[in-house]
């Protein structure tokens, strides 16, 4: 079977920067593309990341497309505290080789959908998403399937209510899952039960590769933050669900939903309502609900594994 085209469009992020390496590693994806939008850090930083992420992995063959710098709904704020002030766990990158291409985001996402059907994955905030439908309706009909993580059925991350991805921008969140397209959203119920942990540290650091050595340096603080948070080191893969998703679409349980969204409210704004009805059981969009984690970590294992070592 001919790998999927794919555009990641991200905001890197710690986790983002595994779940891309997880991409650019799998030959079951063809990974065309990464956008850039504003959310753990400023769209600048993201952007730079994404290139700093593709020269790493030396992949010159996948573009850099500048995406949104602010939310539609406005100013909402950035992560930081878990991510680093750069991003990526704060070290030190030499300056990227692969460059960023003269397309805006928007445009390249809309010609590579044109070209052949294409899955769009999205692990930040959904402005590009949001902004591809407002300015190119007819994109619907071009793209196999939309994957997101984003959203929390039970419990949010950044209010009680909101996941981050949905927190930044509510208004392109209802957008986009009001889009006449197959939407698979990863929520926060279903990332917590993926994660690496100390073990996954050491065997990236024993790959002895330059992939292997800057994800476990950037893991590093990504664990402390979570241990000051709640009291335990573990490193939840929240982006790498929805690559895992694309990667084996059997790996993921998942239910069909309505899906919405609050923009409003003194307490639920980035609230995601999932009603997990019967009546819905057939919607093209779904959540995933389970997912079985020593599968997921050995699949990661094997795949960061193929980067080449440093002699
Ligand atoms: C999401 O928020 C970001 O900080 C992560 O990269 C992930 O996409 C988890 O809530
Ligand atoms: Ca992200």
């Amino acid at each position: 079977m001919a790998p999927t085209r794919l555009i990641i469009d991200t905001d890197p992020g710690v986790d983002d920067a595994v779940a891309i390496m997880l991409a650019l590693a799998s030959p079951e994806l063809d990974v065309l593309a990464l956008t850039t939008v504003v959310g753990n850090v400023e769209l600048e930083k993201t952007t730079l990341n994404a290139r700093r992420l593709l020269s790493l992995a030396r992949r010159s063959d996948v573009l850099v497309g500048r995406g949104c710098a602010d939310p539609i709904g406005g100013v909402s704020g950035t992560a930081a505290e878990v991510h680093g002030q750069d991003g990526l766990g704060d070290l030190s990158w030499p300056e990227p080789t692969v460059k960023e291409s003269d397309e805006d985001a928007i445009e390249m996402i809309y010609r590579l959908a044109k070209e052949a059907p294409l899955t769009l994955v999205a692990i930040g905030p959904l402005t590009n998403l949001a902004t591809l439908l407002q300015r190119h309706p007819d994109v619907v009909e071009h793209i196999e399937r939309v994957v997101i993580m984003g959203g929390a059925s039970f419990e949010g991350n950044v209010t009680p209510a909101a996941e981050f991805n949905i927190w930044v921008d509510p208004e392109a969140a209802a957008i986009v899952f009001a889009g006449d397209w197959k939407l698979d959203i990863m929520p926060l119920d279903l990332t917590h039960q993926a994660y690496l942990t100390d073990d996954d540290l050491a065997f990236l650091r024993d790959l002895n590769s330059e992939v292997g050595d800057r994800l476990a340096a950037m893991l590093e603080p990504y664990a402390k933050f979570h241990e000051e948070w709640v009291g335990n080191r573990d490193l939840i893969m929240h982006d790498a669900m929805a690559i895992y998703e694309v990667i084996d679409p059997t790996a993921i349980k998942k239910s069909g939903v309505k899906a919405d969204v609050e923009t409003s409210g003194i307490h639920s704004r980035g609230a995601t309502w999932f009603s997990r009805s019967f009546h819905h059981a057939e919607s093209p969009t779904r959540v995933g609900v389970k997912v079985h984690n020593p599968t997921f970590v050995q699949l990661l294992r094997e795949r960061l594994a193929t980067f080449p070592s440093k002699n």
